[in-house]
Order: structure tokens, then C-alpha cells, then sequence
């Protein structure tokens, strides 16, 4: 029997804790596909996961890594629609096709072993084909899994962006790089943040943001976007922060505009806590949670993006082994990357 290196958590404090193990190689069972792991975008839930912070389930020495593209190699029996040599990736949640992701049960890498090892066998009916003409890297379609589904999900999962409308994106991490760069390709008005001039300026010269604003150097931030919508307030939101920015994304949001609450990057203190509901009743605006999004989401998002060639955003790769997958983590966790950070096979 062969085998096959695995990277596990057997400790979840620190990420230095990921030990590299030998472990037979699976085989495809009924239903299910064999992929040879090509890449693996790192996601800011890996941290979390790493050092006990993720507030969902997550099993004993977990397997991390949510987001994989690979070839397949094997097809089991029963498979319809798949052949050994395709290029793919493996939906976030392996148990749901279409709708919203319920509770946490089948999260790659949380209650379900991850895809940082070299080969993974997964129900068929989880997977998606990347399109043949496509020039993406295998880095670039492992992006699309989490951060990829999550910004297609706020932007077209309920109420659909519409050609002229605007989006803000909070920081500059992987979420809403990624999402500028759907929204840029649909028409909207781009606008981001960040505590960095040079970031900033770096993704005007990149992926051609429309407007920038240091929220370091202008706290204020939801006054500045109303300036730049000339008092209008922003369409969608990309609220990747939480509780510390809500506030401020409901000043800055258009009247019956969408907020899509999607990560935990700042949360506020209990005494600061805002009148949320306050503010959303003044403003009629939606506000709606995203939990990455269901493989039919994650379809739509290969094809547009295909169909586009869309530069997804990888700013670094790194190779896989467990110092270097341990590096990458530290990496991702000092907020230096403008983009995804994947680990290449
Ligand atoms: N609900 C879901 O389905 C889902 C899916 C994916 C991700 N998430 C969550 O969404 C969040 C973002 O994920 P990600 O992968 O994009 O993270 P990431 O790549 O690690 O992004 C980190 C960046 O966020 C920015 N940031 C941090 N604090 C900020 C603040 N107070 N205001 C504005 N920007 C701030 C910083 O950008 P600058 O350096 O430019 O300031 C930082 O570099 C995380 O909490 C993640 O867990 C949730």
C-alpha cells in the first residue's frame, strides 16, 4: 500500500504545533473521487484553528486547510461526469449542493480532516471541473474555494450587484481583493480600506480600485465614503470585520443598501457595542450572514471567473512540507499579504 504525507494539528495552540505524518494513500470509494492535491489556499480560519480561537467545532488532530485544487486520478464506482486527468476543486462544504451551509458538520479542515496532504478522496457530487481553456494556476482555482465562494455569495448569493452600483471592501485581505475583483469585472464602483498608503497604492496600480481610504489615518471612514458617493452611501458592503466596524458600515451604507456580515477580523469591546439594530432600521438596509457558500455558489464563481480569466489574487505561495506550512501561517497571520497565500504541491 502507498503512502502519503499528511499535516496534522495535534495540539491547537500554536501553528508551530502542525506535525507531518505518514498515512496510507485512500482510495476512491463509491460515489467518490480521488484528487491529487495541487494546491492549497491558506485562509485566516486556519489561524484561528491553529491556536484554539475558531468559534466552531472542530475535530482532534484535524488535517487543516479548507480550500484545494488538484487533478483527479481516480474515479470510484458509480461516478458519472468525471475521468481521471480532470483539473478541479473540492467545495468548502462537502454536504452542500445548493442552498445555505447548515451548523459547521462537514467544513474541510474544522469538524472534517482538511486537504493539506497530498491526496484526498471526496464525494464526486463535492467537486467542481475549472474550465480546460482556462490559464488560472492550480494557486489561483484554490482560492476561489472559501474566499472565492464567500464574495460570490455577498455579491450575487441573495440580491444580485447590478451594473453601476458600488461596493466597499474592509482591509486588504483575501476576501476583498478577491472580491474587487469580481466586482471590477461586473461594472461596480470599487472602494477600499486599509491601514496601509502602500498597500493601498498598490491595489490601485494592480486591480485598478476606483477609490482608497487609510482607515488609520481617516478613522472616520463612513464620512469619506459618503463624500465619495456624493452623500448617496455605498450599495454593498464586504463586512469582513465584525462588531468594531459595524457601526460605520451601517453610516456608511445607502439607504436599502446590502451589508454582507462575513468575518470577525475586529471585534469591539462589550461596552462599545452599537445599536445595530438602531442603525439598520434607519437605514432599511439588509443585513445578511454569509457562511461561505453552498457548491452550486461555488459553480458560478468557476464560470464567471473562468469564462473572464479572472486574475484571482495570490500574492505569495509557498511549497508543502510542514516548516513551510508553518512559515506560510506566520505569514498570513502578520497582515503583510495583499491577496491569498496558498501552498503549492
Ligand atoms: N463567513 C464566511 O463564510 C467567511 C469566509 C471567508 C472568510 N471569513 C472571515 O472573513 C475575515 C476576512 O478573511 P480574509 O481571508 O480576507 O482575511 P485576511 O486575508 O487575513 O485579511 C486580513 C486583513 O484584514 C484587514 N483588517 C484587519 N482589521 C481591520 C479593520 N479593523 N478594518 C479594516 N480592515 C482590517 C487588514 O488589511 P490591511 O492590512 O489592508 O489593513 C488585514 O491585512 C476573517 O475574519 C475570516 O475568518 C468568513
Amino acid at each position: 500500500m502507498s503512502s502519503q504525507t499528511v499535516l496534522r494539528h495535534t495540539t491547537r495552540t500554536t501553528w508551530d504545533n502542525l506535525v507531518s505524518v505518514q498515512e496510507p494513500t485512500p482510495t476512491a470509494g463509491k460515489h467518490e473521487v480521488l484528487v491529487k492535491v495541487r494546491s492549497v489556499a491558506l485562509n485566516f480560519r486556519d489561524i484561528a484553528i491553529s491556536v484554539g480561537k475558531y468559534p466552531f467545532p472542530v475535530k482532534e488532530d484535524v488535517v487543516p486547510g479548507s480550500d484545494a485544487a488538484g487533478d483527479i486520478v481516480c474515479v470510484g464506482e458509480g461516478v458519472a461526469g468525471f475521468a481521471e486527468g480532470d483539473k478541479v476543486v473540492v467545495a468548502f462544504d462537502l454536504a452542500t449542493a445548493y442552498g445555505p451551509i447548515k451548523g459547521w458538520g462537514s467544513g474541510l479542515g474544522g469538524p472534517v480532516d482538511g486537504v493539506l496532504r497530498e491526496y484526498i478522496a471526496v464525494p464526486a457530487q463535492a467537486v467542481v471541473r475549472v474550465p480546460e481553456a482556462s490559464t488560472l494556476s492550480y494557486a489561483q482555482w484554490a482560492s476561489v474555494v472559501c474566499t472565492g465562494a464567500t464574495a460570490w455569495n455577498a455579491l450575487y448569493g441573495n440580491l444580485p450587484l447590478r451594473p453601476g452600483q458600488s461596493v466597499l471592501f474592509l482591509g486588504t485581505g483575501g476576501v476583498s481583493i478577491t472580491g474587487l475583483v469580481l466586482a471590477k469585472a461586473a461594472g461596480a464602483t470599487t472602494i477600499i480600506t486599509s491601514s496601509s498608503d502602500e498597500k493601498l497604492a498598490h491595489v490601485k496600480a494592480k486591480y485598478g480600485v476606483d477609490h482608497t481610504i487609510n482607515y488609520k489615518t481617516t478613522p472616520n471612514w463612513a464620512a469619506e465614503m459618503n463624500k465619495i458617493t456624493g452623500g448617496n452611501g455605498v450599495n454593498y458592503i464586504l463586512e469582513t470585520c465584525g462588531s468594531g466596524t459595524i457601526k460605520q458600515s451601517l453610516e456608511a451604507i445607502a439607504y436599502g443598501g446590502i451589508i454582507s456580515v462575513i468575518g470577525f477580523l475586529s471585534p469591539a469591546a462589550q461596552e462599545e457595542m452599537p445599536d445595530v439594530a438602531g442603525l439598520v432600521i434607519g437605514k432599511g438596509a439588509v443585513v445578511r450572514g454569509i457562511m461561505i457558500g453552498s457548491k452550486q455558489l461555488l459553480e458560478e464563481a468557476v464560470q464567471f471567473i473562468g469564462a473572464r480569466d479572472l486574475a484571482i489574487p495570490v500574492e505569495k505561495t509557498f511549497a508543502f512540507g510542514r516548516d513551510q506550512v508553518v512559515e506560510a501561517l506566520g505569514y498570513l497571520a502578520s497582515g503583510q499579504h495583499v491577496g491569498k497565500v496558498c501552498i503549492d504541491f
